[in-house]
């Protein structure tokens, strides 16, 4: 496929190439190949860059062909960029702005160059591609592998739709579906790898049922407090195991159907019940990537959010548990990056003691990265994570 040669698109797109490859994103000839022939500007027609008013509101304002120039050096540097608003809750409040919920987005190219060498494919490899967005990821996809081998599946009819369209404009005709994706994509089973480009709570059974023995699912899991990125092996027992990849990113969460978010059910606030110095900072979860996914194992089904003072603005990190139960250290203000800091907590469980003993662990085996920590789904549908070195086991 040669690259549409209008608006200097080759020649930034090489460029793009090039800097994936320098940076060691990209590794392999094949994938190199790829990328060099997949027009990333077909794929992202128009994207919404973020903005906040002089209210302080969220504004996306669209980019497009309108402005070639902005448009098309953004589709060709190395950002995420946000192509879709969810019409139900998208407003329009300028010519080209809206207020609303982003419910797609093309990937970073370097982190989706990184996940397809991760997913290690080789020729005449099955692949199902859950979550289809604008459709780059699956014309890589289709670009190293051949149409006939790519299935992808999007909850978003639109976007299917519209993903379609733009592969055929390419030459690509692959496989594609609407529907949640967590279910798999049982007609066109068996798969040799599975790849989400949304993040699940939990390794679909589906995906277990749907893979070959020796296949790989390579896919964000979100674990309350973090998650990430997990390359696991499915064996002849239906048992996934692997671990957390050096790659480090993140994903919107699958949703189960188009229009539905998920909104966590939580107990109000408890009433706060004392303060205390900590030497676990705030500054600290929010500077260790690993430590906070190993915080996701300490103190499941807990949450990790910003809280703001009504009263005087002051910004604090803080830990929350559905029971109601929180801790919180501060951000901003008095003592907010200091070597200790005061945490006010409430609720049941002391949650900032829980996540001083994390810190001590992690500090006490040397810090481990997030690659030190395998991840698995057992036949039965238990889950775990566990310190690879020393085999120390979390239920998840
Ligand atoms: C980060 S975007 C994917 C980017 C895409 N791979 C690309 O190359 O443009 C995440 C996508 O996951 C989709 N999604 C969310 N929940 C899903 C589900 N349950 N099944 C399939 N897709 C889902 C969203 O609609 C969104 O398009």
């Amino acid at each position: 496929m040669s690259v549409p040669s209008f608006d200097g698109a080759s020649a930034r797109l090489h460029a793009l190439v090039e800097k994936l490859q320098q940076s060691g994103a990209i590794y392999s000839a094949a994938w190199a190949e790829a990328f060099a022939g997949v027009p990333r500007h077909v794929f992202v027609p128009q994207w919404y860059g973020q903005e906040t008013d002089d209210r302080g509101i969220t504004v996306w304002r669209r980019n497009d062909a309108a402005d070639r120039d902005v448009w098309q050096a953004a589709v060709y540097s190395d950002q995420t960029l946000v192509t879709a608003l969810d019409p139900d809750t998208a407003e329009r409040v300028g010519e080209r702005a809206w207020t609303g919920i982003p419910t797609s987005s093309s990937t970073l190219p370097s982190l989706m160059a990184q996940m397809l060498e991760d997913l290690s494919v080789a020729d005449g490899h099955r692949v199902l591609e859950v979550g289809t967005g604008t459709g780059y990821n699956a014309a890589l996809l289709c670009a190293r592998l051949g149409d006939r081998l790519v299935q992808s599946v999007d909850v978003s009819p639109a976007l299917v739709e519209a993903a379609r369209g733009r592969l055929a404009s390419v030459g690509y005709r692959p496989h594609l579906a609407a529907g949640d994706g967590q279910g798999g994509l049982l007609g066109r089973a068996p798969f040799d790898r599975i790849m989400a480009t949304c993040s699940v709570p939990r390794v679909p059974a589906a995906w277990i049922e749907q893979i070959r023995p020796g296949g790989v699912i390579l896919t964000d899991v979100s674990m309350g407090i973090e998650g990430g990125l997990v390359r696991l092996t499915v064996d002849k027992e239906r048992r996934a195991t692997g671990h957390f990849t050096t790659t480090t990113g993140r994903f919107m969460p699958a949703r189960s159907d188009a229009h539905a978010y998920r909104r966590p059910e939580r107990a109000p606030y408890a009433p706060r019940a004392g303060s205390r110095p900590t030497t676990l900072t705030a500054v600290d979860i929010r500077e260790h990537y690993p430590f906070r996914l190993l915080l996701a194992f300490h103190i499941p089904g807990a949450e990790l959010v910003y809280h703001v003072d009504d009263e005087t603005g002051a910004m604090s990190l803080q830990l929350q548990q559905h029971d109601g139960a929180w801790a919180r250290a501060p951000i901003t203000g008095e003592r907010a990056a200091g070597p200790s800091a005061i945490v006010t907590y409430g609720g049941s469980t002391d949650l900032w003691r829980q996540a001083e003993r994390a810190w001590r662990w992690w500090n006490d085996h040397g810090r481990p990265a997030q690659d030190r920590f395998g991840y698995a789904r057992e036949a039965d549908g238990r889950h775990y994570a566990w310190h690879l070195p020393d085999g120390l086991r979390w239920p998840l």
